[in-house]
């Protein structure tokens, strides 16, 4: 989908459900067996998508409409997809990002009223690829949150509007997974890290 021979990856899902962890273990993991790996996230992922990441996620939680905060994450994925993501596929390394476009469906389309007709076609204008892979920690809103509080960074915007977004945006991954289920798989983020991480493996064993 992306023109290159790498593996495209992503993790999604709500604050606080382990994404991060996870995609560092799976990149251990893939570079201990001897595959060139590029860990990267969203917001950001190349230095001018990291300046935009500062831009969006700190500041008043009504800092932005939601129609602007949407233009910025597209702008940023592009950036990503241009100077970091496409060049490593196109070598044949595997990309595993920390969120990509499934989060703006989910945060810009549904959380500030509908706007995932805007999401879509501004995707399929701009980006217009997809993971080959999706893995979707999921897990109970309330725990989630309660780890992401637990980090206390600046980055707090979207952290700053709670448990009723956190709820909705779980709901919301869910229904995405079954929208796009050939890519999507659901990993159960309510365990320790390690046993996250055999599922995450075999969901990976599972596509190659
Ligand atoms: P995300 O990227 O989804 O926000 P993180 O990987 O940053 O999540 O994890 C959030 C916090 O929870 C971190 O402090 C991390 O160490 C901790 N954590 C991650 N996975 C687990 C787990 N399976 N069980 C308990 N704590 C975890
Ligand atoms: P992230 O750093 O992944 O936060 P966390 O580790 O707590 O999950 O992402 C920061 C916030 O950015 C997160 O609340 C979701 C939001 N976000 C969007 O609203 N739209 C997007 O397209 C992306 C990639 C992230």
């Amino acid at each position: 989908m992306t023109g290159g021979t790498g593996l495209f990856v992503s993790f999604e899902g709500i604050d606080g459900s382990g994404k991060s962890t996870q995609a560092r273990l799976l990149a251990e993991h893939l570079r201990c067996a001897g595959r060139e790996v590029v860990l990267t996230r969203e917001p950001g992922g190349s230095p001018g998508a990291e300046e935009i990441r500062t831009l969006v996620l700190q500041g008043d939680p009504e800092r932005w409409s939601a129609e602007t905060e949407l233009l910025l994450f597209t702008a940023a994925r592009r950036d990503h997809l241009e100077r970091t993501i496409r060049p490593a596929l196109a070598r044949g390394a595997t990309v595993i990002c920390d969120r990509f476009a499934d989060s703006t469906r989910m945060y810009q389309g549904l959380s500030r009223g509908d706007l995932r007709g805007a999401v879509d076609t501004l995707h399929r204008l701009m980006i217009g690829v997809e993971p080959d892979l999706t893995l979707l920690i999921d897990m109970d809103p309330e725990a989630a949150l309660a780890r992401a509080k637990a980090r206390a960074t600046a980055e707090e915007r979207f952290e700053d509007f709670g448990l009723p977004l956190q709820q909705q945006m779980r709901a919301g991954f869910l229904a995405l997974a079954a929208e796009f289920s050939d890519r999507f798989r659901i990993i159960d983020g309510n365990r320790p890290p390690e046993a996250v991480a055999q599922d995450v493996r075999a969901a990976l064993q599972a596509q190659a």
